[in-house]
């Protein structure tokens, strides 16, 4: 019937063998991409400071040359008055993002971007300007987070946040956590964020 050679690109065989190489090549792109992430992502990786970084000053500038905010880590400033190890530091910080889980969080605020928006994003949340000055914050964060009735800091959304039962170890540990946070660098969000050091 049809005896004129045919191209290469019109056999069967051909494509066969494209598709296993595009897969193959494609499982290996993302193996490397799962690794650079985990990389980018773990405590003390590229991106993410270790926890014991709650023992130093955190702020959040803008930098001209890149377009966008990065975090900047300054000076000792230990939380609570003591500077902790690398272990003692996880455990407060371990402590408050297991808290964060039980007690949902995110169902009203998001992280890093995440969950809900009925009330404000936490990424920065250490660095609000809210809590006024930097020597009341760390009291006024935990008094905040164990009665946030009491303590409402901003009726400007007119909405409150519910007490949660928070017990003042709980709280600590989410102020370690959001403070934490606060030195991941995010990629420049959130953007155009004033921190408190930016009032001061
Ligand atoms: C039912 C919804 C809800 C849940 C759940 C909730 N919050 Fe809130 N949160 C709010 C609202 C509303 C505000 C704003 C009210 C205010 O500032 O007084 C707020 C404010 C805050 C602030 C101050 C925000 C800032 O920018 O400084 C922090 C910190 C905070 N919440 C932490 C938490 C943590 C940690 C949890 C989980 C343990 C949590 N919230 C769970 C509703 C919620």
């Amino acid at each position: 019937m049809n005896d004129t050679p045919q191209p290469l690109w019109a056999s069967e065989a051909f494509w066969k063998k494209t598709a296993i190489w595009v897969t193959a090549g494609s499982f290996i792109v993302l193996v490397v991409l799962t690794f650079d992430s985990l990389s980018q992502t773990k405590a003390g990786g590229t991106r993410v400071p270790a926890y014991s970084v709650i023992n130093k000053k955190i702020d959040y500038q803008y930098q001209a040359k890149l377009f966008k905010s990065i975090p900047v880590i300054g000076e000792n400033e230990f939380l609570f008055g003591k500077e902790l190890t690398e272990e003692e530091a996880f455990q407060l910080v371990d402590l408050g993002k297991k808290t964060s889980q039980a007690k949902n969080c995110m169902n009203c605020h998001t992280l890093l971007g995440n969950g809900a928006y009925f009330a404000p994003d936490l990424t920065k949340a250490w660095l609000d300007q809210g809590w006024l000055s930097t020597q009341l914050r760390e009291d006024a964060m935990v008094k905040f987070l164990i009665d946030p009735e009491k303590n409402a800091r901003t009726f400007s959304s007119n909405r409150k946040m519910p007490n949660l039962a928070i017990t003042e170890a709980e709280a600590k540990g989410l102020v370690a956590f959001l403070k934490w946070m606060s030195s991941i660098d995010t990629n420049g969000f959130p953007y155009n964020f004033k921190t408190i050091y930016a009032e001061q």
